[in-house]
């Protein structure tokens, strides 16, 4: 990683960081416990791959910053309510999350279930702030957001993957799960990030754009299913081998790790050169996915 791009993400961090602190519920506000819960499971870990790729995105388009934090802060909301959810225990019942305890374990059930529903709520209230874009613009943006969460996106894809468990799938149906539960986000994140412009991309830009985010959005979660059996579980602050262990279908599991790391890596090839046109304005993004490609954790 270079010098230059770990130095944008350092900035982006920082102000996305800060951002989620000032805009989730204040601390002790009433219901503390709630409140506390949807700080606890937002702030102080994560990658935040979202976000900058909602930055990233905008830099093809000059994003307007207002615009740009008040998505990149949308989507990562969303993502966070979504693991709070994917952790519970009629779901993948999980313990750890970020290294820390999973929400409903330092809380309750009650509460998680909560918290997420409030994150997800907020969500849409941050997009929707008055004035925020053009009414037309802004609506576009919110229903981006909503098709992406929704049935046909990341909760339709959780659903599949519950309902895979101990099915072997073959390749384009686990192609589907992969890209509604976790691509539809990551997509999401960078149309949105494109949006957030004076000027629009023109049909063709959009159309390679889209494409990039297709790819990265399934390369996010085939380096997941490949991590969820390499990596260890205080590298990846979450429990390791749980997909094996709860016996789900997964890149791992249908071609074996060698496979899959190589078609990982040709979805990286794939996203990198549908940016080709863009030229220099498109390093962020490029920067990105060799990020989420190459990642350890
Ligand atoms: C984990 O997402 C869940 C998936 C969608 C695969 P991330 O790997 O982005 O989790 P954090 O936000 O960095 O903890
Ligand atoms: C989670 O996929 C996808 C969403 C949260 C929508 P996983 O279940 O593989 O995510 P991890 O491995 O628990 O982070
Ligand atoms: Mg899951
Ligand atoms: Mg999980
Ligand atoms: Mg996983």
């Amino acid at each position: 990683m270079s010098k230059d791009f770990q130095s944008w993400m350092g900035t982006v961090l920082a102000e996305v960081e800060a951002a989620l602190s000032e805009q989730l519920p204040a601390v002790g506000a009433i219901p503390a416990r709630l409140h506390a819960a949807m700080r606890y499971a937002t702030l102080g870990g994560g990658k935040r791959v979202r976000p900058l790729l909602v930055f990233a995105a905008g830099e093809l388009v000059e994003a307007r910053p207002e615009r740009r934090i008040a998505a990149a802060l949308a989507v990562e909301l969303i993502h966070a309510y979504s693991l709070i959810h994917d952790d519970l225990p009629c779901m993948d019942d999980d313990v750890l999350r970020r290294g820390r305890p999973t929400c409903h374990v330092e809380f309750d059930e009650a509460t998680a279930l909560l918290a997420g529903d409030a994150l997800q709520t907020r969500a849409f209230e941050l997009l929707a702030a008055p004035g925020l874009a053009e009414a037309e613009r802004q609506l576009e943006m919110l229903a981006l957001l909503a098709r992406a969460s929704g049935s046909l996106g990341m909760a339709g894809g959780q659903a599949v993957d519950l309902a895979s468990v101990g099915k072997p799938l073959n390749q384009p149906e686990l192609e589907l799960m992969h890209a509604m539960k976790t691509g539809a986000l990551i997509r999401a994140a960078v149309l949105l990030g494109a949006a957030c412009g004076e000027q629009a991309l023109s049909t063709a830009e959009r159309e390679r754009l889209d494409h990039f985010a297709k790819r990265v959005g399934l390369l996010f979660q085939v380096v997941d299913d490949v991590l969820d059996c390499t990596a260890n579980t205080t590298t990846l602050g979450k429990t390791a081998g749980k997909d094996a262990a709860a016996d789900k279908p997964t890149y791992v599991s249908l071609l074996g790790l060698e496979a899959a790391r190589r078609y990982a890596e040709d979805l990286y090839q794939d996203a990198r050169s549908s940016l080709a046109g863009f030229g220099a304005k498109a390093d962020r993004l490029t920067g990105l996915a060799d990020f989420i490609c190459h990642r350890q954790f």
